[in-house]
């Protein structure tokens, strides 16, 4: 007959790893954004393009206001009856060419400088029957002086010119010397003396 059941058996060893089990449950639902990622950094400066047609001429500005423009100048010569002119004393000039703004005086037959500045004076004198010896007189001083030494009935000319500063009031005129006063005139040969404002000072 059989015997009683022996007791249980000892736990057996750990089996093999199973397989991989099927794939996957369905898609999740998609997350929200992400935050804004750093700026970029800034780009290089491109090449610059090409230039644009030219505009239409601007209007006319406004008139300026006129600045007073300086003007002197002077030309004289003598009669034929003033020739050989006293000496000593400024000649007298009685032909006018040109004293528009009279600043030659032909009462004191001296120039009166109105305009502080650079001066040309020149005089052109035809020299007869006595010698000659003129000079530029500028406010009583003797500044230019010419000679002429013909005697007789031939005809010669003396001359000069010159480039002067000059102050406002101050006088210009030609004198002779004694003995030496030869300036003539006649229908046809002048003695002239000219002056003009070549540049004024502080314009
Ligand atoms: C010329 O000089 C005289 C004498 O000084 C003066 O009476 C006269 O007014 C002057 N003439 C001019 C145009 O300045
Ligand atoms: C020349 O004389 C005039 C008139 O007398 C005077 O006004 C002027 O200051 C004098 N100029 C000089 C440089 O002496």
């Amino acid at each position: 007959p059989p015997g009683l059941p022996g007791p249980p058996g000892q736990v057996g060893p750990v089996g093999f790893k199973g397989d991989k089990g099927i794939v996957l449950g369905p898609m999740g639902i998609p997350g929200t954004n992400g935050k804004h990622g750093i700026p970029g950094t800034v780009g290089v400066r491109g090449d610059p393009g090409i230039p644009g047609p030219k505009g239409e001429p601007g209007f006319p500005g406004p008139k300026g206001t006129s600045i007073v423009q300086r003007r002197s100048a002077f030309s004289v010569g003598i009669s034929p009856r003033k020739s050989f002119p006293p000496s000593g004393f400024p000649v007298r000039f009685d032909k006018v060419f040109y004293n528009e703004d009279n600043h030659f005086n032909v009462t004191t037959n001296s120039f009166t400088c109105i305009y502080a500045g650079i001066y040309v004076f020149s005089f052109h004198i035809t020299v007869r029957n006595q010698p000659l010896r003129a000079t530029l007189v500028v406010n009583g001083s003797r500044k230019v002086r010419i000679r002429d030494s013909l005697y007789g009935q031939d005809i010669d000319q003396a001359s000069t010119l010159v480039v002067l500063p000059l102050n406002e009031g101050d006088q210009v005129w030609v004198e002779t010397l004694r003995d030496w006063n030869g300036v003539y005139a006649s229908t046809e040969d002048d003695s002239i003396f000219s002056g003009f404002l070549l540049y004024p000072n502080n314009i």
